[in-house]
């Protein structure tokens, strides 16, 4: 596979020959609005990946002294991948032969600069082994998604990863470090035969310094051994380097990773943000500098410091932004802050972009959740992080993908269940305005828990959307006692700490009325069901604010109407629940008339891998999905809608294919949020109903081919009208793209990607809701398919593959361009084919627009 080349973007003056004075004239000329890149003249050509706190890469080569400044490269391409073996040394690559942390310098054998790799599999992160192994059926791998990991697995369980690169003798003198966003995990890390470290966590971001270990002006040689035989959670995880990787270069004098912390406060227009950023000096001598802040544009402010060899500074700095425009889920408005750390002779030597939003919170324990001084009712869903296709390794584009689905549904909130999330997640959702519950994934307070937390804080911190950080989900051993108390108290001291401004909740499914348990502990009850209980708990201790952490865990198949155990499906009326469960109805009708709860998250916004409740095998999916594993809608979407959003909406189910069930009875409902609805069938009345709030109307009919019609009453407009058809057999094939191609085009960059949804269609155009036909795709050279999926919560086909069965209708492939050398004039679209026999092919044309934004480790 090849390497990742980008050119050098033109016209960059060398940092060597501009004055501070030119510097600070042109970096104010060349900041922008909110969606301006910040980027100090001299330093880089392309925005800064969107972050939290981002930093710019830069792109002018460096020689020598001037070689300072900070160049963030994303290290995801160019990898090779082999399977290694947990009970077998010589199928592992040495590993367990209990020589291998002996002597510094020697650590694995694929190490070695002369290793031979050729045998191993080149990939591209992010990347998950789990997705390609075969499903299997056995009782121990059902709640995972049925592959093969675990002790009982030694051959499939751990894989190593290697990557060979350059690094040029003239960084020497810099900081060099790498960071894994995630790894799944209990990945042991070595640089050139050196131990970097063993994360046990699959979840929690790790970053090395490796500046002592670089072969500079050599090869270098970056092996991970990960090991996915123990899970973390009871779902699908995944397995592998599955979140992006990055190289980072700084000087000696740079400020810390994840050092920079902004908080505002809204004073009447205005807003007062608080900025602390942490600069470090490693070096022997004596550092001094400015530290600069720019806020959109304008110098705002700066500040001098000196500090000692060898040593860290924290300096606070207020600013004041003037007509501030508040971020909430309806408008998202984002800010760029740009820090800089400038010697007191010459042209910065650090440069670092935070993006991040005006907003207050604020609990109430009578009136919920206070955003930027309303109320807001939480409207949201807990998910996982699969997809289909990909399994846990989802590309950046996918993320706004998933995010953007859920928003149509109205919904304004997302709980990352129940780990820390990758952070192009938080972007996505501070872009598109959706408040994020951030959650960490080990209750302990010993160094590991500690750390866990911490990593995820300092990184998620600047990001509006994240309101509120969970540190438990139904820890069942110690929610009601002291012991729970004593932890969640110590988890709670560090969050404050590290962020003052965000309560901390924990999801608890039972002993929160105990006086000793984590209820005492937190600053908001978190319920995980419980509806009986909650308003007991309320009278009980009124001064404690209280929101559903989870809520529902409905089942339902999408486009299925009658339960089929054997096939493992479900049907989609709003019926289906487990004993602690409720039917969104239920659940939303409760919340709903109860102003002291903040809202709730729904369990879960998509079907994930695992969990296949009510059923086992050959179930490998969940039911609990809005959306199923592709992100189509299941009837429960629009009561959402209905309820969440204010536009007009109605929805008519079941659809109208009902062959041999002429004069069978058929329960018809309808989702609106309308006051009244009349049903037609084939064209009769079949009554007026009125709407009860936050409800549903429904009817029974008897079957005959033809079609339903709903009409949604509206006092001063024309109803609001949907019918369902009795299609014809499928004859034709649609594709539709999630994205508008001509206004938004791929980037040829092998990461962005888009979702080309497979509609079975009959003559007439009509979506047929019950095709099952195979559909092939045919990609031309410029792109390729990374994965396909239909949301069957039963099909064992492969994700990785260039066909897939349509479910009820529908299929999806996701596609990415191939990455492209930048400026070489007219680029290829991407022309993808979807054939299937005895029906009429379609063809989709994604054209290329810009190359990629991010400099890549080549
Ligand atoms: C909850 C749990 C979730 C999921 C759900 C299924 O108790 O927190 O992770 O397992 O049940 O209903």
């Amino acid at each position: 596979m090849p390497r990742k080349s980008y050119g050098i973007i033109q016209g960059i003056m060398p940092r060597s020959r501009i004055s501070r004075r030119e510097w600070l004239r042109r970096t104010v000329s060349s900041l922008g609005g909110a969606s301006g890149a910040l980027l100090l003249p001299g330093l880089t050509g392309v925005p800064p990946a969107e972050s939290g706190v981002g930093a710019s890469a830069a792109s002018a080569p460096q020689t020598g002294a001037n070689a300072l400044s900070r160049e963030r490269l994303l290290a995801d391409f160019g990898w090779r991948f082999h399977l290694g073996h947990a009970n077998d040394p010589a199928k592992d690559f040495g590993f367990g032969q209990g020589r291998v942390f002996d002597k510094v310098g020697r650590l694995f054998t694929p190490s070695g600069a002369r290793f031979d790799d050729s045998g191993w599999q080149p990939v591209d992160l992010p990347h998950d082994w789990a997705v390609d192994l075969p499903f299997v059926d056995a009782a121990e791998l059902v709640d995972f998604g049925c592959k093969p990991l675990g002790r009982n697995y030694p051959e499939t369980s751990i894989g190593w990863y290697r990557r060979v690169f350059d690094i040029p003798a003239s960084d020497n003198g810099r900081r060099i470090s790498i960071e894994f966003d995630g790894v799944f995990r209990n990945a042991t890390v070595a640089l050139n035969g050196h131990l970097l470290g063993t994360n046990f966590s699959g979840y929690a971001p790790v970053r090395y310094d490796i500046t002592d270990l670089v072969a500079y002006g050599g090869v270098n040689v970056l092996v991970v051994r990960v090991d996915a035989t123990e899970r973390e959670g009871w779902f699908y995880e995944g397995a592998g380097i599955y979140r992006h990787v990055w190289l980072t270069k700084t000087a000696s004098v740079h400020i810390a990773h994840d050092g920079i912390f902004v908080t505002t406060e809204l004073q009447g227009s205005n807003a007062i943000v608080t900025v602390q950023t942490e600069v470090i000096n490693d070096s022997d001598a004596v550092q001094s500098c400015h530290v600069e802040w720019f806020l959109e544009g304008k110098t705002t402010s700066s500040s001098q410091m000196s500090l000692d060899p060898w040593t860290r500074q924290t300096v606070t700095q207020r600013l004041t932004l003037a007509n501030a425009q508040p971020w909430s889920p309806d408008v998202p408005h984002l800010y760029n802050l740009l820090t800089a750390v400038v010697p007191p002779l010459g042209s910065p030597v650090d440069q670092v972009t935070t993006r991040f939003g005006v907003r207050s919170i604020r609990f109430d324990p009578d009136n919920g959740l206070i955003l930027n001084c309303s109320r807001l009712k939480l409207k949201g869903t807990c998910n996982h992080q699969d997809h289909a296709g990909l399994g846990a390794a989802l590309p950046d584009a996918i993320q706004h993908y998933r995010v953007s689905r859920l928003k149509a549904m109205g919904s304004n909130a997302y709980r990352t269940a129940h780990n820390p999330p990758t952070p192009e997640l938080l972007d996505a959702c501070d872009r598109l305005g959706m408040l994020v519950l951030d959650e960490t994934r080990l209750f302990s307070g010993n160094d590991e828990g500690l750390s866990q937390l911490e990593r995820m804080i300092r990184r998620d911190r600047n990001h509006p959307c994240v309101f509120a950080w969970s540190i438990a989900n139904e820890e069942w051993s110690d929610q009601g006692n002291d012991r729970g108390r004593r932890i969640a108290g110590t988890l709670r001291r560090r969050a404050h700490d590290l962020d003052p401004s965000r309560p901390v909740t924990a999801a608890m499914d039972s002993a929160y009325e105990n006086p000793n348990g984590i209820s005492l502990a937190v600053d908001v009850q978190g319920f995980n069901y419980q509806r009986e209980n909650i308003d007991a708990f309320h009278q009980k201790f009124p001064a404690k604010p209280t929101m559903g952490t989870e809520t529902a865990s409905a089942f339902a198949t999408r486009g299925v109407y009658a339960a089929d155990q054997a096939k493992g499906y479900v049907s989609a009326y709003d019926v289906n629940k487990p004993s602690y469960g409720a039917t969104a109805e239920e659940w939303w009708t409760y919340y709903a008339a109860r102003p002291f709860l903040a809202g709730g998250f729904v369990w879960t916004g998509f079907d994930y891998r695992g969990e296949p409740s009510p059923y086992k095998w050959p179930c490998i999916s969940s039911h609990f999905g809005i959306l199923d594993t592709c992100g189509f809608e299941k009837d429960s979407f629009y009561y959402y809608r209905a309820w969440w959003d204010a536009a007009p909406v109605i929805h008519l189910f079941p659809h109208w294919n009902w062959a041999g069930r002429e004069g069978e009875l058929i329960d018809v409902w309808c989702f609106t949020n309308l006051e009244r609805v009349e049903l037609f069938v084939n064209g009769a009345s079949a009554g007026i109903k009125d709407v009860p709030r936050n409800s549903h109307v429904s009817w029974k009919v008897p079957y005959a081919p033809g079609f339903i019609e709903a009409r949604g009453l509206r006092p001063t407009a024309a109803p609001l009208v949907m019918r369902r058809e009795t299609t014809g057999p499928p004859a034709t094939i649609v594709l539709r793209c999630d994205r508008d191609v001509e206004r938004d085009r791929l980037a040829a960059d092998g990461e962005d990607a888009a979702v080309i949804r497979v509609e079975i269609t009959d003559a007439n155009g009509r979506v047929v809701p019950t095709a099952s036909n195979v559909v092939a795709f045919k990609v031309s050279d410029t792109g390729h398919i990374l994965g396909v999926g239909n949301g069957d919560p039963s099909s064992h086909e492969p994700d990785h593959a260039s066909e897939r069965r349509a479910f009820n209708g529908l299929c999806m492939a996701i596609v990415q361009a191939r990455t492209q050398p930048a400026g070489d004039g007219v680029r290829p679209p991407i022309v993808i084919e979807a054939s299937s026999p005895g029906l009429t092919s379609a063809v989709l044309t994604l054209e290329i627009g810009r190359t990629g934004g991010r400099r890549a480790l080549l």
